[in-house]
C-alpha cells in the first residue's frame, strides 16, 4: 500500500475535506486520508454486485473472526452471545449511559476529553464529572487516582468511560494503570463503558490491553466498545463491536436498545469483516508510516520548526495535543490558526477546561500533506 498516495477526498461527502473553506487545510476530525486495505474495497464490490440490500444478519464467520482476534492480541476469552454490533461507539456508550443512569446521575471521565464524553452525558441529563490528567516529569501524561477515587465518592458516579487509548492525548494505558482505575471502580461499584476505538494505533513497545480481559471480576463491570473504522479508515460505514460479558448488565442495555437502534448495514459489517480477516498486512505499513509522521512531528517541536509548541509524544492514536499555551495568542485558537495560515486543528478547550491553549492535530495524512500542515502552522505563530 503505497500511504504517500494523495487521494482527493473534496469530490465525496468528507466532512473533514468539505466542512471548512476550499483553501483551508484540514488535519482535525480523526479519520486518516488512506484508501481502506484492499480487501475490504474486493469485499464491499463483491456485496455491491450482488444487487439485493434487504435486511441482513451479520455475515456468517464475523462473530467468530473477533472472538479469534481477541484471543490472539488480548489473550482475551470472549463467547459469541457476549459480542453484539452498534452502528458507532458514540452511539453504544451513550446507550450504556441512558440504559443505566437515572437523570441527575454522575458520570466520570478522564480530561481533556473526547467531546462527545463532555456533551453526550449532558444531553442525557448526566452529570459529567471532569478527572484532569496531569504530565509527570518524563511529559507522560497520568492519571490523579486519588482525586479519581475522591470524585467518585463525592458525586456518588454511577459510571465510568474509560477512553484507551486516550484521545486527544495518545496515552497508552499499562495494566497497573487499569488495575487501578478497575480496583477503584469495582470499590464503589461503578460500571466501566470502555471506549477502546483506537486500539490498534499503538507505537513502540506499548500494548493495548482491554481492562475486561485483566479479570472475571473486573469483566463483570465493564462495557467494552471496539471498531475496525479508525483502524482501517472504514468510519463512515458505521460498524463497531460491543462486548458486554456480564448476563445482567448486557440485558439491561439489550432491552434498552431494543426498538431504539437498528444493526449496522449490512456492507458495513462485511467491510468489518473482511478488514478484520485480511488487514494484518495493511495494518503493519499503517503504523509504519504513521510512526514516521508521529515522529516527524516530534522533530519538528525538538527542532524550533514550531517554536513555542511542545507535546507529550502519543504513545497510540493518530492524533496530537499540542500544548500552545506559551505562544500567549488571545482569543480562538483554532480561529487563529484558521485565519492566519490556513489550517484547520481541533481546538483543545472543547476536549473540556484541561484542554484550553492545546490544539490536536491530525497526523493521519500523507507525509506531503503533513509537511505542508507543520509550514503552515509555522507560519502562524511566525505571525504571532
Ligand atoms: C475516543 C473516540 N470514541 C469514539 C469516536 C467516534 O466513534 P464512532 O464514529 O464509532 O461513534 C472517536 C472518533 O474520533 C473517538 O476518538
Amino acid at each position: 500500500m503505497d500511504f504517500d498516495l494523495f487521494i482527493d477526498r473534496k469530490c465525496t461527502e468528507s466532512l473533514k475535506w468539505k466542512c471548512y473553506p476550499e483553501d483551508v487545510l484540514p488535519l482535525w476530525v480523526a479519520d486518516t486520508d488512506f484508501r481502506c486495505p484492499p480487501a475490504v474495497m474486493e469485499a464491499l464490490h463483491k456485496r455491491v454486485d450482488h444487487g439485493i440490500f434487504g435486511y441482513g444478519l451479520p455475515p456468517e464467520g464475523l462473530d467468530q473472526v473477533v472472538i479469534d482476534r481477541f484471543r490472539r492480541l488480548y489473550n482475551w476469552q470472549v463467547s459469541p452471545d457476549q459480542i453484539g454490533y452498534v452502528p458507532g461507539i458514540v452511539t453504544g456508550f451513550t446507550l450504556v449511559l441512558r440504559a443505566l443512569c437515572q437523570k441527575g446521575d454522575a458520570v466520570i471521565f478522564q480530561t481533556p476529553a473526547y467531546p462527545p464524553f463532555i456533551e453526550s452525558p449532558k444531553a442525557s441529563g448526566l452529570i459529567g464529572i471532569q478527572n484532569p490528567m496531569y504530565l509527570d516529569e518524563q511529559g507522560i501524561y497520568r492519571i490523579d487516582f486519588d482525586l479519581f477515587e475522591r470524585q467518585i465518592i463525592d458525586n456518588k458516579v454511577k459510571i465510568y468511560i474509560l477512553c484507551n487509548p486516550q484521545n486527544p492525548t495518545g496515552r497508552v494505558y499499562n495494566k497497573e494503570e487499569l488495575l487501578k482505575l478497575a480496583e477503584i471502580c469495582l470499590r464503589h461499584n461503578v460500571i466501566i463503558c470502555s471506549d477502546e476505538i483506537h486500539c490498534d494505533i499503538i507505537y513502540d513497545n506499548n500494548k493495548h490491553i482491554p481492562i475486561a480481559s485483566l479479570d472475571p471480576e473486573i469483566s463483570k463491570q465493564v462495557a467494552t466498545f471496539m471498531a475496525p473504522s479508525k483502524t482501517y479508515n472504514i468510519a463512515g460505514l458505521h460498524a463497531s463491536v460491543a462486548v458486554i460479558q456480564d448476563e445482567e448488565l448486557r440485558k439491561s442495555v439489550q432491552d434498552y436498545m431494543a426498538y431504539l437502534i437498528s444493526s449496522p448495514g449490512v456492507l458495513s459489517l462485511v467491510a468489518a469483516k473482511a478488514a478484520y480477516e485480511h488487514g494484518d498486512e495493511w495494518l503493519r505499513e499503517q503504523l509504519a508510516y504513521l510512526q514516521g509522521n508521529r515522529d516527524l512531528i516530534g522533530e519538528a517541536i525538538e527542532t524550533g520548526r514550531l517554536p513555542g509548541v511542545t507535546w507529550s509524544k502519543p504513545q497510540g492514536t493518530f492524533l496530537a495535543w499540542l500544548d500552545c499555551r506559551k505562544l500567549g495568542i488571545e482569543g480562538d485558537l483554532q480561529e487563529y490558526f484558521m485565519k492566519h495560515a490556513k489550517i484547520c486543528l481541533n481546538n483543545g478547550c472543547t476536549f473540556g477546561k484541561a484542554g484550553e491553549g492545546f490544539l490536536r492535530l491530525n497526523f493521519g495524512c500523507t507525509r506531503t500533506v503533513l509537511n505542508q500542515g507543520l509550514d503552515q502552522v509555522a507560519e502562524a505563530i511566525r505571525k504571532i
